[in-house]
C-alpha cells in the first residue's frame, strides 16, 4: 500500500489542479512543494529565484523533497524540475505512487503563454524554453514514474482516472 499519491511533470501540466480534485473527492490531504518552499524560504517562487538564482532554489527544492517520505495519506504536487536530481528521483519514489502527468509542448505552451510566475518561462521564445526542458526532463519524469498519465481530459476526469488506476495499483500489491 503507497501512503501518499506524488504528481510530477513540466510547469502547466494540472499538477496542482489535479490534485486538488483528488483531494476534493477522496481522503487524502493536498500539498505541494512549491508552497513548502515558500513556507520555508518567507518568499515567493518567482522572488526567490530573482534574488538567489536558480541553484539556490534546488538546494531547498531538495530540502523538501527529504522530508516527503514523512507525508502519511497526502497527494503530493511537485515542482517540474524536482526530478532533475538523483537523490530527488530515488526519494520521490519512496514517497508514495509517482504519477507523471504527461504534458506536450503545444499543450503546456497553450496552458502558460501569459504565465508570469514560472521564472525559467521568462523569456521571449517561451516555446523553444519549454521544447528545451522537456526533452532534458521527459526520461527523468518516466524513469520516476509507476504510472504516466496523458492529459487529454479534464483536471475532474485525469483526477477519477487516476484514482482507479491508484485503487487497482492497490489491490495488487
Ligand atoms: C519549475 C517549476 C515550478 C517551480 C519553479 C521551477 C521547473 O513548479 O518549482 O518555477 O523547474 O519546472 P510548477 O511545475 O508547479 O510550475
Amino acid at each position: 500500500m503507497y501512503h501518499n499519491i506524488v504528481l510530477i511533470g513540466m510547469m502547466g501540466s494540472g499538477k496542482s489542479s489535479i490534485g486538488r480534485c483528488l483531494s476534493e473527492h477522496h481522503p487524502l490531504i493536498f500539498t505541494d512543494t512549491d508552497t513548502l518552499i515558500a513556507q520555508k524560504t518567507g518568499s515567493s517562487i518567482p522572488d526567490f529565484f530573482s534574488q538567489n538564482g536558480e541553484v539556490a532554489f534546488r538546494k531547498i527544492e531538495s530540502e523538501i523533497c527529504e522530508t516527503l517520505p514523512n507525508y502519511k495519506g497526502y497527494i503530493i504536487a511537485t515542482g517540474g524540475g524536482i526530478v532533475l536530481s538523483k537523490p530527488n528521483r530515488q526519494t520521490l519514489k519512496k514517497s508514495g505512487w509517482v504519477v507523471y502527468l504527461h504534458a506536450s509542448t503545444a499543450q503546456i505552451l497553450a496552458r502558460l503563454a501569459h504565465d508570469q510566475s514560472r521564472p525559467l518561462l521568462n523569456t521571449p521564445d517561451k516555446e523553444a524554453r519549454i521544447q528545451d526542458l522537456l526533452t532534458q526532463r521527459e526520461s527523468l519524469y518516466r524513469r520516476t514514474a509507476h504510472v504516466v498519465v496523458d492529459i487529454t481530459a479534464s483536471p475532474t476526469e485525469i483526477a477519477k482516472m487516476i484514482w482507479h488506476k491508484y485503487q487497482a495499483t492497490c489491490q495488487e500489491l
